[in-house]
């Protein structure tokens, strides 16, 4: 078990109208301080659902099982004092489309200083102005920019922005959910060098949830990737990118060649068919009808996600022949 985050057996159900969506199924996951672990996998695969069990985020209509430790104690059994304090001080959120979410009749500074406010409400005006100015600084932004509304900042400064409210109050773990996606590339390079050179300042750990492989590798130490709402690849994040184990990771990763990768120039390879529907997975191994490698053995049990070497591991029945 790690120091930070220990994620054991975790399972997400939404109940529907027309049914219940199991979107995340007995997922472990683990992140140490200082350490950036990315999660990838296609749209729907359970990212975000996964993500918000972190803060105990996810909406009422959901149930979640099994155990999702800080710092050793269960997020989804703490009680709303401990849950208030793990919030933004142990552990914040930079949603998925967070450009949409800063008030537009607030000056920013006013929004970043608001969860040390709150947090700290003993703390003089004075230093929060100050603390303020030097979370922009951190970002990468003058400090002046905090008298600044919204929507006179770029769309790379507004989510600048966003990671100066997940820093304002010191926490050891930050979520980031599709942080960039937003963004044009270049902007997209800035801000994900801003996160990853904070994050080893900082020492703090960081989630960073991307559909990206490339943007993973570039980031992260580890990443992990699920389909169907179950992790099927885990390991070091060069190693996912390049040399993937599970046909899925395989395949995303050639969704994203290289820069002078030559060979994916001439040859352009995609994933055909869409992922599946996690109310309705089909039997065995769910990436199955999407497989290049299936054989009929793949669709009778769910392959089990399997050690391959110190650090890796993977759930493909063919592993073996992979090897
Ligand atoms: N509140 C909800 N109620 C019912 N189903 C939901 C809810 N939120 C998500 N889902 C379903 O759960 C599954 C996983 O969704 P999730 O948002 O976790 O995926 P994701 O991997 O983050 O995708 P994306 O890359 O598009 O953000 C999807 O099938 C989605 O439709
Ligand atoms: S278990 Fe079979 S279908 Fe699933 S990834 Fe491996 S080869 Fe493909
Ligand atoms: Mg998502």
């Amino acid at each position: 078990m790690t120091d930070l985050l220990s994620m054991r057996g975790v399972s997400v159900t939404y109940r529907t109208e027309t049914g219940d969506v199991p979107a995340v199924r007995d997922v472990d996951l683990e992140l140490a301080s200082g350490e950036i672990v990315g999660l990838a996998g296609e749209s729907g695969c359970g990212k975000s659902t996964l993500a918000s069990t972190i803060l105990r985020l996810q909406p009422q209509t959901a149930t979640v099982t099994g155990e999702v430790l800080f710092e050793g104690r269960d997020v989804l059994t703490m009680g709303w004092g401990d849950l208030r304090a793990l919030r933004w001080a142990g552990a914040s959120m930079v949603f998925q489309g967070a450009l949409h979410s800063l008030n537009p009749v607030r000056r920013v500074g006013d929004q970043i200083a608001e969860p040390i406010r709150v947090h700290t409400p003993e703390v003089p005006d004075e230093q929060v102005r100050a603390r303020v100015g030097e979370l922009l600084e951190q970002v990468g932004m003058p400090a002046v920019r905090a008298r600044a509304y919204p929507h006179q900042l770029s769309g790379g400064q507004k989510q600048r922005v966003m990671i100066a409210m997940a820093l304002a109050c010191r926490p050891r773990l930050i979520v980031a959910d599709e942080p960039t996606t937003a963004l044009d590339v270049m902007v997209q390079a800035q801000v994900l060098d801003v996160l990853s050179a904070l994050v080893h300042e900082l020492g703090v750990g960081m989630l960073m949830i991307s559909h990206d492989l490339s943007v993973l590798a570039e980031l992260c130490d580890r990443i992990v990737v699920m389909y169907g709402g179950r992790v099927i690849e885990t390991g070091p994040s060069k190693m996912v990118f390049g040399e993937a184990l599970h046909p899925y990771a395989d395949a995303l990763s050639a969704a994203f060649p290289r820069v002078g990768d030559r060979a994916a120039r001439f040859a352009p390879s995609g994933l055909p068919g869409d992922p599946p529907d996690p109310a309705a997975l089909p039997p065995g191994c769910a990436f199955a009808p999407r497989c290049p490698r299936a054989i009929e053995d793949c669709t009778l049990a769910v392959p089990e996600l399997l050690s391959f070497g110190d650090d890796r591991s993977a759930a493909c029945i063919r592993l073996a022949e992979v090897s």
